[in-house]
């Protein structure tokens, strides 16, 4: 446990989530080697927002690198939904597209539940899909959310078996929130999911041993609201003016995450670092997600990929 004299461990996502490519190129290399099928990943971007254009070239770069095909289509924001919607038609009769993923946040003149749910759900990698939704529901297989998932891996070679623990999340959103809780509760944790009408939240994280902060404001959980011991999962990725005061000025900036680290690693047992943490592990999930989507569409087992 840390305490004044002790520090957290720090849960390293970034190197888990290259191990996890690693393996997931290894395999996809495995399955074109042996059936002649390389897995195939469209990314689809609406618009030039800035941080959704970071986070797709990244996913095109890593699938690239991970040997599988990688196709991003960039559509302009003045793009209709019927366009839309018969590009991810075209992608779901593609037979060399095992994945597609539409980027969030999409234009307002864009319903955007109804482009997720016009994708086939086999190729739903996001797992956004209410069909995935609902297997993840019921324990049937499908295609899991990158986020919730690739979290739930860093806790579980982070802490063994999850039966029995307290697991708090705080944050309801469907991407992780909600997904999250079901996973959790399929490793047999006791789950709160609580967000921002909660009453009490310091209290309510006070008694998580496992604590899981997806909300989106930045350093919101304290220090003293975890307890001594816990491990803290922090999936906030937000943009703040930099520390330094000159180069605030200068309009420079930092990531932090909704964990306020410099307090809470003094008091968890381990906690995800912002960047470098949970961030990575979606990256690696999604082309995880891929490779899983590319076997069932073959009808072939596909391999494990677990460390
Ligand atoms: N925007 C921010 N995160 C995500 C994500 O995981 N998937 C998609 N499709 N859009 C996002």
């Amino acid at each position: 446990m840390a305490g004044p004299d002790t520090r957290a461990a720090i849960i390293d996502g970034k190197a888990f989530a290259a191990g996890l490519v690693e393996r997931v190129a290894a395999a996809s290399a495995r399955l074109e080697a042996t059936h002649g099928l390389k897995p195939g990943l469209a990314v689809v971007i609406v618009g030039e927002d800035p941080a959704s254009q970071i986070y797709v070239r990244n996913k095109g770069e890593t699938t690239a690198r991970a040997g599988m095909r990688s196709d991003t289509h960039r559509l302009a924001d003045t793009i209709s939904q019927a366009e839309l919607l018969a590009l991810v038609g075209t992608l779901n009769a593609d037979a060399g597209i095992h994945g597609i993923l539409v980027q969030l946040p999409l234009p307002a003149q864009i319903d955007s539940s109804a482009v997720l749910g016009a994708i086939d759900p086999d190729k739903d990698v996001d797992g956004f899909h209410v069909v995935n939704a609902g297997r993840l529901a019921v324990g049937l297989p499908g295609l899991v959310p990158c986020t919730p998932l690739g979290s739930t891996m860093l806790l579980k070679h982070q802490l063994g078996d999850l039966s029995g623990l307290n697991a708090v999340i705080v944050g309801r959103s469907n991407i992780v929130g909600k997904p999250m809780a079901q996973l959790l509760l399929a490793e047999n944790c006791t789950v709160t999911i609580a967000h921002s009408r909660s009453r009490d939240l310091p209290a309510l994280c006070r008694a998580a041993d496992i604590l899981v902060a997806a909300v989106g404001r930045p350093e919101m959980i304290r220090g003293d609201w975890i307890k001594p011991g816990a491990t803290v999962i922090d999936v906030g990725i937000n943009r703040v003016p930099s520390a330094d005061p000159v180069k605030a000025a200068e309009g420079r900036t930092r990531v932090v995450g909704d964990v306020a680290f410099a307090e809470a690693v003094t008091v968890a047992g381990a906690i995800t670092p912002v960047p470098g943490g949970v961030g990575p592990m979606t990256i690696a999930c999604l082309l995880a997600n891929t490779y899983n989507a590319a076997c069932r569409a073959a009808g072939i087992e596909p391999e494990r990929l677990d460390a």
